[in-house]
């Protein structure tokens, strides 16, 4: 179990060698009714899904594959926000038990040092306007070397061990996430989105920096200016004309 303070995220854990992917299994076992707070958890991923259709490498034994299900009680058009507390809570988490610094990149990769550490995907199980199921999934680097890495890979990825030089163990990370995403989950629930866009904004890599939303309708450069309170991103354009991102990848332009 992963269970650790007073909460109760982490203490019903699925947990398998390998799986195809975590957020697969999380998703049958909302279905079947599990508690909020239930966690799949896994050793490896043979097909470990990223954002936006994307692989994610999942190694044996390196990292934390993990997906957690939350059964918030919010409209659907909210769902955003729980995204980026995720992020919020995750570099919290990162920062508590390794002393490192973990930026986040809107909406949800954490960066150290420029490259990503942990990504999040988050799935929604919704019928109309009513979510019935939030899937988190989390990747994290934490035990890879860099000769675990392609030459090409290692230019944009990193891991806890190779930017703080030692090994961690990946029950007490994922543990501190657990507690860090519950923590901000209940404040979030009865207090709203105010103290997690603070957090948010404070941690984020790219506020005021000139960047490229790239997305399948096309991309947009400009400066991003903030967050909504829907956790929307706003880019201002060359015009001046504020463009509210939904979902894109973010590029940054070297001119
Ligand atoms: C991203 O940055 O694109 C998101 C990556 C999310 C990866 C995690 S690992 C656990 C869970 N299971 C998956 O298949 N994906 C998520």
């Amino acid at each position: 179990s992963l269970y650790t303070g007073n909460g109760t995220f982490g203490k019903k854990v699925t947990y398998k060698t390998s799986v195809k992917s975590t957020q697969e299994i999380a998703h049958s076992l909302a279905r079947e009714g599990a508690l909020e707070g239930s966690i799949v958890l896994a050793d490896e991923q043979t097909g470990g899904r990223g954002r936006l259709g994307r692989a994610w490498q999942s190694p044996s034994g390196t990292g934390i594959w993990m997906s957690l299900i939350l059964r918030p009680e919010i409209p659907l058009q909210k769902a955003p926000q729980l995204t980026l507390l995720i992020a919020v809570a995750a570099s919290r988490a990162i920062e508590k038990v390794t002393g490192l610094e973990a930026a986040i990149k809107w909406p949800n990769d954490l960066l150290i040092k420029g490259k990503k550490v942990a990504g999040i995907l988050t799935e929604l199980q919704a019928e109309a306007d009513s979510i019935h199921s939030v899937i988190v999934g989390i990747g994290m680097n934490v035990n890879q070397e860099k000769k675990h890495f392609t030459e090409e890979i290692s230019e944009i990825a990193t891991s806890l061990a190779i930017e703080g030089g030692k090994t961690y163990k990946r029950a007490e990370i994922a543990g501190a996430v657990l507690q860090e995403i519950e923590n901000l989950y209940r404040s979030y629930l009865v207090k709203g989105f105010a103290v997690i866009k603070l957090l948010w904004e404070a941690r984020a890599y790219s506020l005021g920096k000139r960047i490229t939303a790239r997305s399948v309708t096309g991309s947009i450069t400009g400066y991003a200016k903030g967050i909504t309170d829907e956790g929307v991103l706003l880019l201002e354009d060359d015009n001046g004309e504020i463009h509210s991102i939904y979902s894109a990848d973010i590029e940054f332009p070297s001119h």
